[in-house]
């Protein structure tokens, strides 16, 4: 299974995304791919946020090794699922798949937890060190709400 998280820099929550969903996934002994990337250009090649580094070490993830890449069009067809942290990244992957965009394979990642409610995931980007928990424990709820199902 290849699973891809998207936002929108593709720095701080969707790294945070890949590695606690990669993570939760190996400790079950899965064999699932979980990657991640972002609808904007902003910090191709950047490793994640700091704040996002160091939430995730406080839990015994190591994400430094990531590097922030764009959304492509051809990761619709790559992909088995893919999940938008939130609604302006679900229309921005709209516009860049275009006619290949495939709305079985996508959704907002907290309608696993909450389904049809479309809610986000709050960009920390903007604020501090709060935000970056928040996003963590928002995240850490639904990845293992989705490895229930498994
Ligand atoms: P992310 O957060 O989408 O969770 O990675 C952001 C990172 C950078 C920007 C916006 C959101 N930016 O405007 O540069």
């Amino acid at each position: 299974m290849r699973i891809l998280m998207v936002c929108l820099g593709n720095i701080c929550r969707s790294p945070i995304a890949e590695g606690v969903l990669q993570h939760l996934a190996d400790a079950k002994g899965l064999d699932w791919t979980v990657d991640s990337a972002g609808t904007e250009s902003y910090h191709i090649g950047e490793a994640p946020h700091r704040l996002s580094q160091k939430i995730c070490l406080a839990h015994g993830i190591d994400i430094s090794h990531q590097r922030a890449r764009q959304f492509k069009k051809a990761d619709m067809v790559l992909y088995d699922k893919i999940y938008a942290l939130a609604d302006d990244v679900l229309e921005e992957i709209k516009t860049i798949a275009g006619k290949d965009y495939n709305a079985n394979k996508i959704d907002l990642l907290l309608n696993e937890l909450n389904p049809d409610e479309n809610e986000s995931v709050p960009d920390p980007y903007y604020g501090g060190e709060d935000g970056y928990v928040t996003v963590y424990k928002m995240v850490e709820e639904v990845c293992k709400a989705i490895l229930s199902k498994y």
